[in-house]
């Protein structure tokens, strides 16, 4: 294993210099924006959603006694947790450490983040004075975000720092349920039954959601990703009217940043070419789907036929997490047969379909960077 970052939460860093690159922090050179961006790449980048976190034992060590959203305000802290994967791994980009449901706690929302269980809204949002409660997000209130990203800029050298938030009808979902839900009802209710409650309560999450990209963007993450884990569960019309406008809305005003923009949900085969319609660079995909059928619905392949502009956009993905638990034997045949599947898209960057189970072997992920990197490389 290769020690790359020596950084550790008992030695606070100093302020750092800014990097050389004409845009600071951008990594514009990178095999990962390259790809964002459909450009050549020696190789295919890699990264894992949830690569920091709960199957890291160096992180259950770190966040000992320290709440999770508590270790989202410490900036020492949350340097640390980003850093801990890229010691083990080579993965192409950092993800910074933090919740989509920081920003809904930065501006006093009774949220919390319960062990084992995720995150928990004490008064759940039904009527319109709740969504009152929602007052915009400034970048002042998450001071500690930007100094994070700051430090990790300055710790990762030239490696991409992605950014993230969490999508308005995921938010809306943890809002308005209360807590995790396996099927939504009640947001979707809330949707079908009173569309003017639900545009006033998605318009606010979308200019939080905005708002909080743009402070990861200018404090120099290299890309940014709108998770909207949940979304999956509408059907296509829906998604079209009752969300597709909120999620353009945060795409579009980041294009300014000059940052790719990534769109990620599960389950949405049935809304590949709608995520990319709202303007992202690149699209998630989860495991249910192949990368070539996925790459015609999104408008994605070489050439690039569809999507807004005629631009081909980007794909990342897809191996389904489970498969890491089912050992190396499983993992590299399925990693070669989505390599292949990528063959001819306009960017791939390898990732799972969804987050790394807590119980994955760390080793199996290292491994799999490897092999990414070895085989991709070869066929370039
Ligand atoms: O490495 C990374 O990917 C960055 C870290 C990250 C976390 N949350 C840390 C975290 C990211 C990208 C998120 C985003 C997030 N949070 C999403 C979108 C991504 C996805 O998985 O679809 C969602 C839906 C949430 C909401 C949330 N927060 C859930 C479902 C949970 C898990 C609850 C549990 O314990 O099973 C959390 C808590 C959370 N967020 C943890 C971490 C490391 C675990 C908390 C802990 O360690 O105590």
């Amino acid at each position: 294993m290769t020690v790359r970052y020596t950084h550790c939460v008992t030695q606070p860093h100093p302020s750092q210099p800014e990097p050389s690159q004409p845009e600071p922090g951008k990594q514009p050179g990178s095999p990962f924006v390259r790809a964002c961006r459909g450009e050549p790449v020696p190789y295919t980048p890699v990264w894992f959603m949830r690569q920091a976190g709960r199957s890291l034992p160096e992180y259950h060590r770190v966040r000992e006694g320290i709440a999770m959203l508590e270790s989202c305000t410490r900036p020492e802290l949350v340097t640390e947790i980003t850093l801990q994967p890229l010691r083990r791994y080579d993965v192409d980009a950092a993800i910074l450490f933090s919740d989509i449901v920081v920003p809904l706690r930065a501006i006093g929302v009774d949220v919390d983040i319960k062990p084992g269980v995720g995150p928990v809204v004490e008064r759940p949002f039904r009527t319109a004075s709740d969504v009152e409660r929602l007052r915009p997000l400034e970048p002042g209130d998450v001071p500690y975000i930007s100094e994070a990203v700051k430090s990790l800029v300055g710790e990762l050298g030239g490696k991409p720092l992605i950014g993230f938030a969490g999508a308005p009808f995921t938010l809306a979902s943890y809002l308005i349920e209360g807590g995790p839900s396996k099927n939504h009802d009640r947001t979707r209710a809330m949707m079908y039954g009173n569309p003017e409650l639900w545009h006033a309560l998605m318009g606010r999450l979308a200019g939080i959601a905005t708002t909080f990209l743009q402070v990861q963007a200018e404090a120099g993450a290299s890309a940014v990703q709108l998770f909207d884990s949940w979304a999956g569960v509408v059907s296509p019309e829906d998604y079209r009217h009752a969300i597709l406008p909120h999620t353009s809305r945060i795409f579009s005003a980041l294009a300014g940043s000059g940052v790719p923009r990534i769109h990620f949900g599960v389950g949405t085969g049935e809304l590949l070419g709608l995520l990319g319609e709202a303007g992202a660079d690149v699209v998630g995909v989860d495991w249910r789907i192949p990368l070539d059928e996925a790459a015609r619905r999104v408008g994605a392949g070489a050439g690039g036929k569809g999507g807004k502009g005629g631009k081909g956009k980007a794909l990342q993905g897809n191996l389904d997490p489970a498969v890491l638990l089912a050992g190396w034997d499983v993992v590299e045949p399925r990693a070669r047969a989505i390599l292949d599947q990528a063959k001819g898209l306009n960017g791939h960057i390898f990732n799972l379909g969804h987050g790394v189970p807590p119980e994955t072997d760390p080793d199996i992920l290292a491994r799999l960077t490897d092999l990414v990197h070895e085989v991709s490389a070869a066929a370039a």
